[in-house]
């Protein structure tokens, strides 16, 4: 009997364990990490300033409430799950990434995963920008390095217990992350797929745009659809081409007007974490990226999904 139960169940919780820790632990550090060679330096950094911007890195990594210098870190980050602080991009060696390699940045960004085989937290867009080219992440990476670095330690996240080890992260990843490369759609045009690559792989409007399940997963199925419970308890607007609940009514040029300046098609200006996506980031944009976003959004399923309050209502409600 106990022979008989040792080999069903014991050996194969044995292989189990055995798995998951080489795939948690030790594989982590043993993924080849293929890095391009990077020729012309200062070309690359006009390349890596362009998509640093439009990817928004700085936003998050600097502490604008508190005076925080550029990319040292320690913006405030809060979420459902707990309390997050950007950590220092800097190349300060000490406190900073100073001393990565090319190849530790694009583990971070396509893996999320650090140089040391820990796993990050998905409030890193890692899980956007593991669609980045990995010519992209290595310009970023160079015009980075160039950047002044600036000493100041990072701040602990304010976790619950259970969330504290990033082995947590690791289980996160088994479930929702697919780490590839951005893949163009054949059925669609180079402009599309232009628009494409830079709303999810650089802008990650999804982030915030599409909304997330109890863990923090973005739902695929409401892509782009909009959410009440957005960053900051935000509500974040539906931005599919869903003619009464989204964005179908408006233009190409109101939708290039917005996305270039901030301002609405009635005029006014967005506000909040919107109006820094467009400083820090797409007021950057050529106008034939602004364009290709455009195309990009005018073309994608159409979710019916209402989340603003309807104001003709409330109007009507007052009289
Ligand atoms: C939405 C906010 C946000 C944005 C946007 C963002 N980051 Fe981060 N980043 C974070 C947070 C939070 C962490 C810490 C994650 C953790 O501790 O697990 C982090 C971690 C990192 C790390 C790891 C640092 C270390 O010491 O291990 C690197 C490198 C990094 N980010 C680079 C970037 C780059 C490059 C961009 C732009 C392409 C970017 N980040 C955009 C929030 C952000
Ligand atoms: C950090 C979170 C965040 C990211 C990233 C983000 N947005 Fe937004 N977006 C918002 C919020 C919040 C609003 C609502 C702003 C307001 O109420 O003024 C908004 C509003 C909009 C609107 C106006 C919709 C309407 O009905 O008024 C459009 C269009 C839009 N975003 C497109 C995008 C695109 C395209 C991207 C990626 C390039 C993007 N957003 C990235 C948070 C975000």
């Amino acid at each position: 009997m106990l022979r008989k139960l040792r080999r069903v169940i014991l050996w194969p919780l044995l292989l189990v364990v055995a798995w998951a820790s080489f795939d948690a632990l030790i594989w982590p550090r043993l993924r080849p990490i293929a890095s391009p060679e990077l020729l012309d330096h200062n070309d690359l950094i006009g390349q890596g300033e362009y998509i640093f911007n439009a990817a928004g890195c700085l936003g998050c990594h600097t502490d604008d409430d508190n005076n925080g210098l550029p990319l040292a870190g320690g913006r405030r980050i809060e979420t459902d799950l707990g309390v997050f602080y950007s950590p220092n991009i800097t190349a300060d060696t000490e406190t900073g990434i100073g001393n990565w390699e090319l190849r530790d940045f694009i583990r971070a960004l396509r893996y999320g995963i650090d140089p040391k085989g820990r796993y990050y937290y998905p409030v890193f867009p890692y899980t956007s920008y593991h669609q980045m080219q990995t010519q992209d992440m290595a310009v970023i990476f160079t015009y980075l390095q160039g950047l002044p670095s600036v000493n100041q330690a990072n701040k602990a996240h304010v976790l619950p217990w259970y969330l504290r080890l990033r082995l947590v992260n690791w289980a996160w990843q088994k479930l929702y992350f697919k780490p590839g490369e951005f893949q163009a759609a054949p059925d669609q045009n180079e402009i599309w797929n232009r628009g494409a690559y830079l709303a999810n792989a650089i802008a990650h409007c999804g982030e915030c745009h599409t909304p997330r399940n109890a863990r923090g997963a973005l739902n695929a199925k409401m892509f782009y659809a909009g959410t009440r419970n957005g960053p900051d308890g935000e509500t974040i607007p539906n931005i599919t081409p869903h003619k009464k609940t989204g964005i179908g009514n408006w233009s190409a040029d109101d939708l290039h007007s917005f996305l270039k300046q901030g301002m609405t098609p009635d005029g006014d200006f967005t506000g909040s974490l919107m109006a820094e996506v467009v400083d820090n980031s797409l007021q950057h944009l050529t106008d034939d990226d602004i364009d290709a976003l455009v195309e990009y959004l005018r073309y994608i399923p159409a979710i019916e999904n209402q989340v603003k309050k309807l104001k003709k209502q409330q109007d009507t409600f007052e009289y």
